[in-house]
């Protein structure tokens, strides 16, 4: 809770590194129409405007399904599911396509807004509406005829494109087209994977009723790999529960991510700040849904903050590493690079150039205890000397109190303080009397 004016400012400061690794980057958003009916609805637009004045190009895919129920008792007309979906013929179809058309000029409107004192005041938000997916018939599936009830054929991911690129939000609703001119009512959440995924969006965002998903103990679980959501999918579809919204979420998200979605998020719509806080801040507010990807080594985002906090952690404790604040990292993230296992962040290595001097620095260079000895600190110092090299950098020095062999071992050379750029020299903290190290690069 920010409670005195330095709180805000701190506060503030720190949201710049996640500000400024978001800008450009692209996100499509689900909204269930329970999202769009939800009291908290409000405050929802108002992130969204947030995330688009920031830069971030914005694809919002809205459900209407409790809007259609309306529609449908209030004209009399029976609705059936099967496996979640509304089965739609003809008469249903007209209804579908007023209330969502409905729906979407509300949505317009919503964006149109400027009031003076709202947290609108000033946004000029420009949508873009078309026809975007291409649908084809679900057909008769086990003796169903699902009728307009569709599934999205092909996502014209380049037309989408063009309108993120012009600056403006792409709103996109349940309804696709097919080349033989028929319109298909598709499955909200469905469209927004595949919109995610033909765009190879850096993040699929998920509205549910629930704050993520727990275990078994009732926690939250903060981080899902795909492999683990399918399991999860396929032990509901094997309970013989009906296919609710959660399993159709985490399907939805670890397809995804699977077919090359940078990160799902998984969000309730009824939580007031949840996708700012998912988005803005270490912990988060819902589940992340990852790719496994096996081990790689990569320059380090924010996202990463806590895992190199974690790793690093038990090192400054024992004063091999020197103390770093989560607030200096955050801000420095950009000089890190980490090697990812499975989602987990087991190595990690800074490197400060020194511009003027044509020296940069290895420093925070740590492995998972548990991983050593496997040659990833080797892999790491290598990915750290070929940055170097593009940097123009000649020098690559490190200080080092307890592991002088390694680097010995990996081509350093014993060096004086004196060799060091002048402005890190000042720096030197003769308590911890660390040994200099340095190697030439190539
Ligand atoms: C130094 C470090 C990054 C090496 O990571 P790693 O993945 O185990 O390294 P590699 O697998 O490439 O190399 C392993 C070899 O180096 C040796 N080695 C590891 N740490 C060593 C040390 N401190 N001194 C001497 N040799 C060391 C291992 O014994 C092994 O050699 P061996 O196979 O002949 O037994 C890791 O030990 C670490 O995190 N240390 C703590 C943090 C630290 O000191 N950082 C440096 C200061 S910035």
């Amino acid at each position: 809770m920010i409670e005195t004016n330095q709180q805000y400012v701190n506060w503030f400061r720190h949201s710049a590194p996640y500000i400024n690794a978001h800008r450009g980057r692209t996100f499509v958003i689900y909204l269930p129409g329970e999202a769009l009916a939800n009291a908290n609805f409000a405050h929802t637009i108002h992130d969204i405007n947030l995330l688009n004045s920031l830069g971030v190009k914005l694809v919002l895919v809205h459900g209407s399904r409790p809007q259609i129920q309306t529609a449908s008792s209030k004209a009399n007309v029976e609705t059936h599911f099967h496996n979640g979906l509304r089965i739609t013929n003809l008469e249903q179809l007209a209804l579908v396509q007023a209330t969502v058309g409905r729906q979407a000029m509300q949505l317009e409107a919503r964006f149109s807004m400027g009031l003076a004192n709202s947290p609108m005041q000033g946004s000029r938000i420009r949508t873009s509406r078309g026809n975007f997916i291409t649908a084809r018939p679900i057909g008769i599936k086990n003796g169903v005829d699902f009728s307009y009830t569709g599934e999205v054929r092909r996502v014209d991911a380049e037309a989408i494109g063009k309108q993120l690129n012009d600056g403006n939000l792409v709103l996109i609703s349940c309804l696709g087209y097919s080349p033989t001119g028929e319109t298909f009512n598709l499955a909200a959440a469905q469209v927004a994977g595949r919109v995610a995924a033909s765009l190879q969006a850096d993040k699929l965002i998920v509205f549910g009723a629930d704050k993520g998903i727990t275990n078994s103990r009732g926690e939250q679980v903060v981080e899902l790999l795909t492999r683990a959501g399918h399991r999860l999918v396929h032990q509901h579809q094997n309970s013989g529960d009906s296919w609710s919204d959660l399993s159709m979420h985490i399907d939805v998200l670890s397809r995804a991510c699977d077919a090359g979605v940078a990160r799902g998020h998984l969000l309730s719509y009824k939580e007031d700040g949840a996708l700012l806080s998912e988005l803005f801040s270490r912990d988060g507010s819902g589940t992340m849904v990852i790719k496994e990807s096996y081990e790689q080594v990569r320059n380090a985002c924010i996202d990463d903050v806590g895992g190199i906090l974690q790793l690093i952690r038990p090192l400054e404790d024992d004063g091999v590493l020197v103390r770093r604040s989560r607030e200096l990292l955050e801000s420095e993230i950009h000089y890190f690079s980490v090697i990812e296992r499975d989602g987990a962040i087991i190595g990690c290595a800074a490197l400060y150039p020194f511009d003027d001097a044509r020296q940069g620095e290895l420093a925070c260079m740590a492995i998972d205890s548990s991983y050593r000895g496997g040659d990833r600190g080797q892999i790491l110092l290598k990915h750290i000397e070929k940055q170097s090299s593009h940097m123009g950098l000649q020098t690559l020095f490190v200080l080092t109190t307890a592991s002088s062999h390694w680097f010995i071992e990996n081509g350093f050379v014993s060096a004086v303080l004196e060799e060091l750029p002048t402005s890190r020299q000042s720096l030197y903290n003769f308590q911890r009397n660390s040994q200099v190290f340095s190697k030439q690069l190539l």
